[in-house]
């Protein structure tokens, strides 16, 4: 691996060279569990790296540097930000910090500055995983969420009315535009026809209650769905998902929502597939900087322990490789990952039978022999 640079984020740290053929990683740890996550996601790109070059730019980002500087993401960060080939993220959120500040001021405000308008994130039971539902099958759990990632409730659009009276309304609109559910639409079906995927594509939505943004979303599913005769779709509501998500979830392979759904969405699908610990993201712009995560959050009650499940963020930097191109590299995770998994416990921190470092040393043992 190239040059690796740790150092405070306000400090611009790397100038760009267009020369450079190695791959930039903005590497943003963040608090609570996310450092020792991360360190294992860079231990194990460390090991399969292999003919290519990776220059990591660390940033310090998170409750621990807003509370000692008042800064969340300074300006000139995001501007770094917009230069780099990928962005790894481990968690970001601190329990001294008030509800919100942190996820709106950092991590929603790179998911919108930078455009990622999709969170990708795959649901698979992986092989010796111990899931929580008898009644479900391994090979009925093979599905991708693709939500929306830059609109809806997110948008932070709304307001308050008499505040603090007896009389206050509280107005949060969900903002949908034709153009940006066209995309994550169309992204939905093209990722339908991936290798490995079955065609199908399911809208979640409730346009039985939301009479104009569950309208805009079905027309817009159903013009492009059109221009994908090939594939196949579904459509069912928010409720009625959660209920086959549990019992039939085989009938799922993509599954394109917005971003409120999606996000309540992938949180029981996560649990479905054996739990938070192995549940990765990525929050994509096709045409831009993407940024990959663990899903799980900072797990604070945790931290500091070497109990926390690495899989999740190695399985986020899988993804990372695959949007670099670094098809080989991915594939060597995805193995070592698997092998992890068959040899672990339990997919829960505390319960895995191993720590967060030895889980990491499995990955990179399966990965590398
Ligand atoms: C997620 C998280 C975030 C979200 C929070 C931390 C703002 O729950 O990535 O799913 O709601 O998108
Ligand atoms: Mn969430």
């Amino acid at each position: 691996m190239g040059r690796t640079t740790a150092a405070p984020a306000a400090v611009s740290t790397v100038a760009p060279t267009a020369a450079s053929t190695a791959h930039r990683i903005a590497v943003i740890p963040g608090d609570g569990t996310g450092p020792e996550v991360i360190a294992e996601g860079l231990k194990v790109l460390n090991a399969v790296w292999d003919g290519f070059d990776a220059e990591l730019i660390t940033y310090d980002l998170g409750g621990e540097r807003y509370l000692r500087t008042g800064e969340t993401l300074p300006d000139s960060v995001l501007e770094e930000l917009r230069r780099v080939d990928a962005i790894y993220l481990g968690a970001i959120g601190h329990p001294e910090v008030p509800s919100g500040v942190l996820e709106r001021q950092v991590l929603l405000r790179i998911r919108f500055e930078l455009d990622q308008y999709v969170n990708l994130r795959p649901v698979q039971a992986l092989p010796g995983v111990s899931l929580p539902l008898a009644t479900v099958q391994p090979d009925d759990i093979d599905m991708v969420f693709v939500r929306e990632n830059s609109e809806g409730l997110y948008a932070g659009a709304g307001r308050f009315e008499r505040k603090g009276t007896g009389e206050e309304v509280a107005l949060q609109q969900s903002v949908n535009t034709r153009r940006g559910v066209e995309r994550c639409v169309r992204f939905a079906f093209d990722t339908s026809r991936a290798a490995g995927r079955r065609r199908h594509v399911t809208l979640v939505h409730k346009t039985n209650v939301l009479n104009y943004a569950g309208d805009l979303w079905g027309r817009t599913f159903g013009a492009v769905a059109a221009e994908y005769p090939d594939v196949r779709m579904a459509y069912c509501h928010v409720d009625a998902a959660c209920v086959y998500l549990l019992e039939d979830p085989g009938r799922f392979d993509v599954v394109v929502t917005d971003n409120m759904f999606g996000d309540i969405l992938t949180d029981l699908a996560a649990v479905l597939q054996g739990g938070m610990g192995v549940a990765a993201g990525a929050n994509l712009n096709p045409e831009g900087i993407s940024m990959f995560e663990p899903i799980g959050g900072t797990a604070p009650d945790q931290a500091g322990r070497g109990t926390i499940n690495p899989l999740a963020a190695i399985g986020a930097l899988r993804l990372l490789l695959d949007a670099l191109g670094e098809l080989d590299a991915a594939a060597r995770v995805d193995v070592g990952i698997r092998f992890a998994a068959s040899k672990m416990a339990s997919m829960r921190a505390g319960h895995m039978g191993f720590t967060t470092s030895e889980v990491g040393d499995l990955v990179v043992e399966g990965a590398t022999r």
